[in-house]
This record gives structure tokens, sequence and C-alpha cells, in this order.
């Protein structure tokens, strides 16, 4: 059995986060990936503030185990999801793609554990600064919006500028890989490709099939010209982008900020795997089955267990 502090501070059975994920990460998802144990969380990203109050009142009905909401910072509606999520005193909020600074007052004086998801060591520190519980450190092998930095080099170096707990995140799909972050130095990891295929995951079966079917090099970045990039499966939608986002003469920033529009939407509820992005992490291939939320947990820490049972075979 696998227990890091974080387990008996978030009350979970196993150190493991799934991504809040926008369009795909529901109360489905969140609830499926609690009951098993792990920690759930509802993407607050695509939801206005009424949306996300009723998918926190399904999820509360699904399970009894604790989950979160990630709120995703470039969010049109971050304002009434920021409020919320402090009214409904979730247990636990990620953040993404930016500084919660902002927030932070309002969401600890509710008693709510605040884990950004952090590129870099400056950011780490700033949440580390602003009270933060943990930080999320995220490689850019990651699905969604990513930076520089692997998860291999980001994490050992977050681990040692913060003395709060890090969870590893980016490129984690089996137990090789979870057992790599704790000799990293994380506390837990953040998966969010590998639960793309769970059972409880209600996306489109398209954008499913598209995973189970990715090699290793079927994802690329879109909009680095924008200062976001985004690594989804290369299709014709990645495909004409790139066309557009590197013929800078011709088509401008606004342009091409509005080609990214609901694009992931498409994909993940409409089903349209060819024009939508089909936004993955460079372990797709990795993922050969749909599972329910408890085998993909299971069989992970069952891996690592082993991986890190034998971890002393080359010391001589
Ligand atoms: C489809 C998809 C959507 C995502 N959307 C968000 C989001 O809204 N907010 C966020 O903080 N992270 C988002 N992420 C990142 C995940 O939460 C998680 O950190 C990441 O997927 C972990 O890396 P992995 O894909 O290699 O497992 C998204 C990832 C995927 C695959």
């Amino acid at each position: 059995m696998i227990s890091t502090p974080i387990n008996e501070q978030l009350g979970i059975k196993y150190p493991i986060f799934q991504g809040g994920m926008a369009w795909v990460a529901d109360a489905s998802l969140a609830a499926g990936v609690s009951n098993a144990g792990g920690l759930g969380l509802i993407a607050g990203m695509n939801s206005n503030g009424e949306q996300l109050r009723a998918e926190i009142k399904k999820a509360r009905e699904l399970t009894d185990k604790p989950f979160g909401v990630n709120v995703m910072l470039m969010s049109p509606f971050v304002e009434e999801v920021a409020q919320v999520v402090a009214e409904e005193k979730i247990e636990v909020i990620t953040t993404g793609a930016g500084n919660p600074g902002k927030y932070m007052k309002k969401w600890l004086e509710a008693g709510i554990k605040v884990i950004p998801v952090v590129p870099s060591v400056a950011l780490a520190r700033l949440a580390e600064r602003n009270g933060a519980f943990a930080v999320i450190a995220e490689g850019g092998e990651s699905g969604g919006h990513v930076g520089d930095l692997s998860t291999m080099a980001l994490v050992p170096q977050v681990v040692d500028a913060v003395s709060i707990p890090v969870i590893a995140a980016g490129g984690i799909a089996d137990g090789r890989q979870l057992a790599a972050s704790f000799m990293l130095g994380a506390q837990g990891v953040q998966v969010g490709t590998r639960f793309l295929v769970a059972t409880e995951c209600t996306i489109s079966q398209e954008y499913k099939d598209k995973v189970l079917k990715a090699k290793d090099i079927d994802t690329v970045l879109t909009g680095k010209r924008l200062g976001h990039p985004v690594r989804s499966l290369k299709n014709a939608f990645t495909r004409e982008y790139l066309k557009k986002e590197y013929n800078s003469s011709e088509v401008s920033d606004e342009e091409l900020e509005k080609l990214g529009l609901g694009v992931l939407r498409a994909a993940a509820r409409g089903g349209d795997v060819k024009n939508g992005c089909v936004i993955a992490g460079q372990v797709a291939s990795m993922v050969k089955k749909e599972q329910s939320a408890k085998e993909i947990i299971e069989e992970m820490f069952t891996q690592a267990e082993e991986v890190l049972g034998g971890a002393m075979k080359w010391v001589k």
C-alpha cells in the first residue's frame, strides 16, 4: 500500500488526483475517481457559477468522498466560479493558467485547501507565499495548456524550492511513471490523459477512440505564437491551425484566438475529432483500453508498488 501524508490530509485512499479537464471532467468522472479512492475534480472552465453549482450538487449525490473543483483562471466566468466554490465550501480547489493570488483570501477563509497548478519554480514559490496547501508541478508532456519544462526537470526543482507538498503531473499514465514521481520527491500525482477513457468519463466515444489509437508522436502544440500553447492530438484542426499560426503575415493573433474557440467542446461533446481539438498528453499512446476509474487507479498503484519494491536492484 502506498500512502503519503496527503492521503490523510485530504481523506483519500490513493495519492492521485484526476486532472480538472474542461469539457471533460464532470460530476460523473469526479465522483467515479473519488469513489475509487483518488481525488476527483470537476472542471470549472466551461461552466458559469450556477452550472458549476448544479454539477457540485450532482457529484455530492454520487459520492460521499472528498472531491475538488478546478478553477481555470482564464475562464470568462472566473469571478462567479471563484465565489461559488467558496460558498459551497469545496474541500480542494486546483487552479490552472496563472496566479490565483486574488482569490486566495476568500478561499482560505472558507477553509478550502488551494492547490495551484504551476509550470515553474517562481509560481510555486508565489503559491506557497500566498498560503497554498500544495502545488501541482505540471510538465509540458501533459495534455492542455502547457509550460516549457518537462515533468522530469520541473518536479525536483519545485520540490527543492518549496516546503509544501508537491504533486507531479504530466506524462503519468502507469505505475512506472507513478513510482518515478515519488522518486522525484512528489507526494502524489495528477493524471489527465489516462482518465479520458475511464468508463465514468462522459466524453464522446469518438474522442476516446482517437486517444486509444494514438501513437507516441501523435501530439502537437498549437498556440505558441499567442503565448499559451496547447497540446492535443494531430488532426485536420491542428494542421489547419498550424498553417495559419506560422503564416503570420496573413493571419492576425485575434483571428488565431478565434480559431481555437469551441473546438474542445466540438470534439469532447460533439464527437467531431477531425475539426475539433482532441486535447491529450504525450502518454496517449500508453492508454490502451477503457477501464473504470477503480481499475485504472488500482492497476497503476499495484504496478508502482512492484517497481518501488525492486528499486534497490541496481544498488550494489
Ligand atoms: C482534455 C483535457 C483538458 C484539460 N483542461 C484543463 C483545465 O481546464 N484546467 C486545468 O488546470 N488543467 C487542464 N488539463 C490538464 C490536466 O488537468 C492535467 O494536469 C494533465 O492532463 C496531466 O497530464 P497528462 O495529460 O499527461 O495526464 C486538461 C487536460 C486534458 C487532457
